[in-house]
C-alpha cells in the first residue's frame, strides 16, 4: 500500500542563506523549529511552499544582492498562489515594515531572536496575513533546539555557543541586528558535539560573532573549548571568530595541549593604522595586534593566521591605508576576506562621521589589497609544498577527475587523487597523510603517502 495516498502530504519549506557563517547555524535551527511543526525541508526551491531567505546587512551589496533575489521570487509565487515567503536574519532586523512595504511578495519578517515565532507566523501567513516579529532578546540562545544539518558532507558541523556582540565597531551593525552577547550553556553545547560525533561528524566549528568572551557560570572560552576537544581525539574543533583584544595566551595554551583544537586563527586585523583603529573603536593598536600574532607564533609556530581587512573606512588617508598593507607584509597572513567600508545607518560611524574617501579610492584600494593578499596566500602555499599534512576528507573534489578534497588542521584545501580510482577506499570522515607536490593560490595539490 502506498502511505502517501493516505497520510497528508507536508508541507515544504526551502531556505537560502547569505551572510556569515553564524547564518549558516541559524538556518540549521530554523529548519529545526519547522520540522517539529511537521514541515519538511526539501533542497528544490521550485516545490516549495515556504520559502525563507536568512539575510545579511554587513554591507550595502549584501542587501542589493537579496532585492535582486527577492524580485526572482516572483516566479514561484505566479506558480503557487499559495506560496509563503519569508525573510529573516539581519535585513529583517535592520529594514522590518520596510521590507512588506518595497516588496510586497514579503508575507513573514523575523528577526534573528524571533525564531520560535516563526510557526505562528507561518500560521498566520497561510490565512493570508502577513507577520512580522523582530523583537531582540538578552537570553535567547535556542540551546535546547537540535539543529537539522543541511550540508552535504557530514563531516564538518557549526556549532553556535553565543549570540550577539557587544563590541560596537563604529562601522558595525551586527550590535543593532543580532543584540547584546550572551552565552549558550555548556552541557548543551556538549551534547550537541557529542552527537554529531556519534553521526559521524569529525570536525565541529564554534561560533560566535566574539568566541573569545563566551562565558556560562564559571566557564570560559579557554576552558570551554578544552572539553570540547576532550569529546575525542579524532574530532577536530575550530571556532569563529576572535576579536583581538580578548584572544588570550590561556586559550594559545590550551591549543598547545589539545592537538585537536586546528592550528587555524581568525584574527580580523580590519587595519593597519592606530588612528584608524581608533575610529572604528577596535580597543587595540597595531603595535599591539601585532603583539598577539607574536604569541600566536610562539605557542604554534605552526598555525595558519587568516583575517579580514577592510578599507576606505571614514578618513583613511593614503597614509593609513599604506600601514594596513605594511600591516598584511608583517604577519604574512595566509588568507583574507577583504572588504570596502559601506555607511551602515544607525552605526555610530555614520551619525558622527562623514563616509569621506570616494568610491574611486575605495576600488582601486581593495584591488591593491587583494592584489597583495594574492602573493601573500601563494607564498604561504609554496611553502608548503613538500611538506606532509594530515588531511580530513570531505569528500570529491570539485575539479572532478576522481579527485578528493579535505582540509589540513591550518585549514587550506587540498585536492589529491585517490590512486586507483576503482579502488578507492578513502572516504569522507578519514584522515589520509598527504604530501604537497603543487599549488595555486587558493588550493594545495597532494598524493597520499
Ligand atoms: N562595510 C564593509 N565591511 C564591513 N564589515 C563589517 N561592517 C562593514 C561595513 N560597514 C566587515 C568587517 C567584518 C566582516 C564580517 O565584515 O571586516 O570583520
Ligand atoms: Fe551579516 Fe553580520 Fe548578520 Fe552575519 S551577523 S549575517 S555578517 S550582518
Amino acid at each position: 500500500m502506498n502511505l502517501s495516498n493516505i497520510l497528508p502530504s507536508k508541507k515544504r519549506l526551502h531556505i537560502e542563506t547569505y551572510g556569515c557563517q553564524m547564518n549558516v547555524g541559524d538556518s540549521e535551527i530554523l529548519v529545526a523549529i519547522m520540522q517539529d511543526e511537521g514541515w519538511e525541508y526539501t533542497e528544490n526551491i521550485a516545490e516549495a511552499d515556504l520559502i525563507l531567505i536568512n539575510t545579511c546587512s554587513v554591507r550595502d551589496n549584501a542587501e542589493q544582492r537579496i532585492w535582486g533575489r527577492l524580485a526572482e521570487f516572483q516566479q514561484y509565487k505566479r506558480r503557487n498562489r499559495n506560496l509563503v515567503v519569508g525573510i529573516v536574519g539581519c535585513m529583517a532586523e535592520r529594514l522590518r515594515e520596510q521590507l512588506i512595504e518595497r516588496a510586497p511578495i514579503v508575507d513573514i519578517v523575523a528577526g534573528p531572536d524571533s525564531y520560535r515565532s516563526l510557526p505562528q507566523l507561518v500560521g498566520e501567513a497561510m490565512k493570508g496575513e502577513s507577520g512580522i516579529n523582530v523583537e531582540l532578546s538578552k537570553e535567547e540562545t535556542y540551546a535546547e533546539i537540535r539543529p537539522v544539518r543541511l550540508d552535504k558532507t557530514g563531516v564538518s558541523a557549526f556549532v553556535s555557543i553565543m549570540r550577539g556582540c557587544n563590541n560596537f565597531c563604529t562601522y558595525c551593525i551586527v550590535p543593532y541586528t543580532r543584540g547584546r552577547e550572551r552565552s549558550r550553556d555548556v552541557q548543551t553545547i556538549l551534547r550537541e558535539v557529542r552527537e554529531l560525533y556519534a553521526s559521524g561528524y569529525r570536525e565541529v566549528t564554534l561560533l560566535g560573532q566574539n568566541v573569545n568572551s563566551y562565558r556560562a557560570e564559571d566557564t570560559d572560552f579557554p576552558h570551554l573549548i578544552a572539553l570540547v576537544a576532550e569529546t575525542a581525539p579524532d574530532l577536530r574543533v575550530r571556532f569563529a571568530t576572535s576579536h583581538p583584544k580578548d584572544l588570550s595566551d590561556e586559550l594559545l595554551a590550551q591549543m598547545v595541549a589539545h592537538p585537536n583544537i586546528c592550528r587555524s586563527i581568525h584574527l580580523p586585523a580590519q587595519s593597519g593604522s592606530t588612528r584608524v583603529l581608533e575610529l572604528m573603536n577596535r580597543r587595540y593598536t597595531r603595535e599591539w595586534y601585532l603583539g598577539r600574532i607574536a604569541s600566536i607564533r610562539k605557542y604554534m609556530p605552526e598555525c595558519t593566521i587568516t583575517t579580514d581587512i577592510l578599507c576606505g573606512f571614514c578618513g583613511e588617508t593614503e597614509e593609513d591605508y599604506a600601514e594596513t598593507l605594511s600591516l598584511m607584509r608583517e604577519v604574512g597572513y595566509d588568507a583574507a576576506y577583504m572588504f570596502k567600508y559601506s555607511e551602515r545607518e544607525g552605526t555610530s560611524a555614520s551619525k558622527t562621521m562623514a563616509d569621506d574617501v570616494s568610491e574611486e579610492t575605495k576600488n582601486r584600494r581593495l584591488a591593491e589589497i587583494i592584489a597583495l593578499q594574492n602573493e601573500l596566500s601563494l607564498a604561504s602555499n609554496r611553502r608548503d609544498v613538500g611538506k606532509t599534512f594530515e588531511v580530513l576528507v570531505e569528500g570529491p573534489s570539485k575539479r572532478g577527475g576522481g579527485q578528493l578534497c579535505g582540509r589540513t588542521s591550518g585549514n587550506k584545501m587540498v585536492v589529491f587523487p585517490c590512486g586507483e580510482v576503482q579502488s578507492c577506499n578513502i572516504k569522507a570522515g578519514d584522515y589520509v597523510d598527504i604530501k604537497i607536490t603543487d599549488c595555486s593560490s587558493a588550493t594545495l595539490i597532494g598524493v597520499k603517502v
